[in-house]
C-alpha cells in the first residue's frame, strides 16, 4: 500500500512539473509539494515536529513494508522525496528536446543506475542519489516559498474564505518563511544520510552518552578495512554491519565507533549520529564528531562526490543545525593519535579544506 502511495505522490509531482512546461502558468509548478508545505506550515507546531520522520524497510534485499521511525508529521521524508522526484522527473519528461525517452527507461535509470569505476563522479546527472542537489539547483527556495504562499491563498479562496488582508498575509508569509528555513535545512542543506535501521544496525549496547552541543571539532578518518570504496547501498550497508560487528565484538565497544561514515554510493551512513558520543578519536570523543570514508586512502582519494558530501554538506548541516560551532576545527585522526589514519593521500587533501586546523 505504501508503494502505491509513493507512486501516487510521485505521479502528482510529475503532473505538476509537466503542466508547468506545457504552456499552463508557471505557478502550477511544484503545486503538490507546495500544497503539502502550505498545509504543514499552517499548523502551529514546533519546527522540530514539522517534517519527517524518515523510516525503514523491513528487509535490505527484498523490501516490502516501510515503517516510520516516529509518529508522522504532516510531511514525511518519503513524501518530500516523492515530491522532489516528481518535480525533477516531471521537468524531464516535459522537456521537448527529450521527446524520445521512454518513461520506463527514465525511471530505471533514475532509481537503478549502477555506479561503476569512479562512482558518482562519472554518473549521469539525473539519478536519485542527486535528488537534493538537483532540486536545489532547479527549484530555487524563493520560488518554492512563493508557490507555497500562492497555494495557501488558493486553498482559502476555494474554501470560500474571504481574501486575506495585508496583516493576515504578512503573518502567513512570516510563518511560511520560518518553516521554509527548516525545510531548506533538512532537505536541501543536509546531505542524504542513511539512518541506522536502514543499513541494519544492531542496537547500541547499554546506554549511550549524550554529547553536549555544539561541538568544536570534526575528525576525519578512513576505514582502511574495508579497503575498497563501496559503490552500492547493499555493499556499503554490509560494510557498516561488519564494522559494527568488529567494534562491538572484537573491540568490545558499545557500538560502531564513528559518528558518520561516507560511502561512495552517493550517501552518508549514520553511525552514532549527531547526539551520541562516539569512539573514534582517543581522548577527544566528547569534543568532536568522527567521520570516516569507507576505503584505504593511503595512495588514492575518495570520489570528489563523497568528499563534497562531507566537506560542504555535512559541515553546513552540522553548523546550521547547531551541532558544530561556526568556527569549528577540522583535523585528521593522525593529528591527535599516533596513527597513519586517514591515509597520506586523504590527509594531504584535507589540509586544503576550509576549517582545517593544526
Ligand atoms: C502557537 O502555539 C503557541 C504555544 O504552543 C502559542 O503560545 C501561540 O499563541 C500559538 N500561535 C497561534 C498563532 O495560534
Ligand atoms: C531540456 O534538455 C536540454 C538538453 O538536455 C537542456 O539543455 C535544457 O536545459 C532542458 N530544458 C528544460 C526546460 O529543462
Ligand atoms: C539523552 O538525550 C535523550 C534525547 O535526546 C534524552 O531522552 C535522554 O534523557 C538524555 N540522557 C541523558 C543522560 O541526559
Ligand atoms: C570561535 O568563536 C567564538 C565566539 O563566536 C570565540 O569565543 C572562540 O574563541 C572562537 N574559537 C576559535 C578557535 O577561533
Amino acid at each position: 500500500q505504501l508503494k502505491v502511495i509513493l507512486w501516487l505522490i510521485l505521479l502528482m509531482g510529475m503532473e505538476a512539473g509537466f503542466l508547468s512546461n506545457t504552456g499552463t502558468p508557471k505557478e502550477l509548478l511544484h503545486l503538490t509539494l507546495g500544497r503539502n508545505l502550505a498545509l504543514t506550515l499552517e499548523q502551529n507546531i514546533s519546527a522540530s515536529n514539522r517534517f519527517g520522520p524518515d523510516g525503514c524497510w523491513d528487509s535490505i534485499t527484498t523490501p516490502q513494508v516501510f515503517t516510520l521511525s516516529d509518529p508522522p508529521s504532516m510531511l514525511t521524508t518519503a513524501q518530500v522525496n516523492g515530491g522532489m522526484d516528481g518535480t525533477l522527473l516531471g521537468m524531464e519528461v516535459s522537456n521537448k528536446s527529450r521527446k524520445n525517452v521512454k518513461l520506463s527507461s527514465l525511471l530505471t535509470e533514475y532509481y537503478c543506475h549502477q555506479l561503476k569505476g569512479k562512482g558518482m563522479d562519472e554518473a549521469p546527472l539525473l539519478i536519485s542519489q542527486r535528488r537534493k542537489d538537483n532540486f536545489r539547483r532547479l527549484v530555487l527556495p524563493s520560488r518554492l516559498s512563493r508557490t507555497t504562499v500562492e497555494s495557501e491563498e488558493l486553498q482559502r479562496r476555494l474554501a470560500g474564505g474571504s481574501t486575506m488582508d495585508e496583516m493576515e498575509k504578512g503573518q502567513m508569509m512570516g510563518r511560511i518563511e520560518e518553516g521554509m528555513n527548516e525545510f531548506i535545512h533538512m532537505y536541501m542543506d543536509c546531505p542524504p544520510i542513511i539512518p541506522r535501521c536502514q543499513w541494519g544496525a544492531k542496537p547500541y549496547k547499554g546506554t549511550p552518552t549524550n554529547l553536549s552541543l555544539p561541538l568544536n571539532f570534526l575528525y576525519i578518518h578512513h576505514t582502511y578495512i574495508p579497503g575498497q570504496p563501496c559503490l552500492t547501498f547493499e555493499q556499503c550497508s554490509a560494510n557498516m554491519r561488519s564494522m559494527q560487528r568488529f567494534h562491538q565484538e572484537e573491540r568490545g565497544w558499545d557500538d560502531i565507533g564513528y559518528s558518520f561514515v561516507a560511502g561512495s554510493d552517493g550517501f552518508l551512513y549514520e553511525g552514532r549520529g549527531w547526539l551520541w558520543r562516539g569512539a573514534h578519536t582517543l581522548g577527544q570523543n566528547s569534543r568532536g564528531y568522527g567521520v570516516s570514508f569507507i576505503g584505504d586512502y593511503t595512495s588514492q582519494l575518495p570520489s570528489q562526490h563523497a568528499m563534497g558530501l562531507v566537506r560542504h554538506q555535512l559541515t553546513s548541516c552540522a553548523v546550521g543545525g547547531g551541532r558544530l560551532v561556526g568556527n569549528f576545527t577540522l583535523q585528521g585522526h593522525r593529528q591527535v593519535v599516533a596513527t597513519a589514519c586517514p591515509g597520506n593521500a586523504l590527509y594531504s587533501e584535507i589540509t586544503g579544506w576550509e576549517h582545517f586546523g593544526v
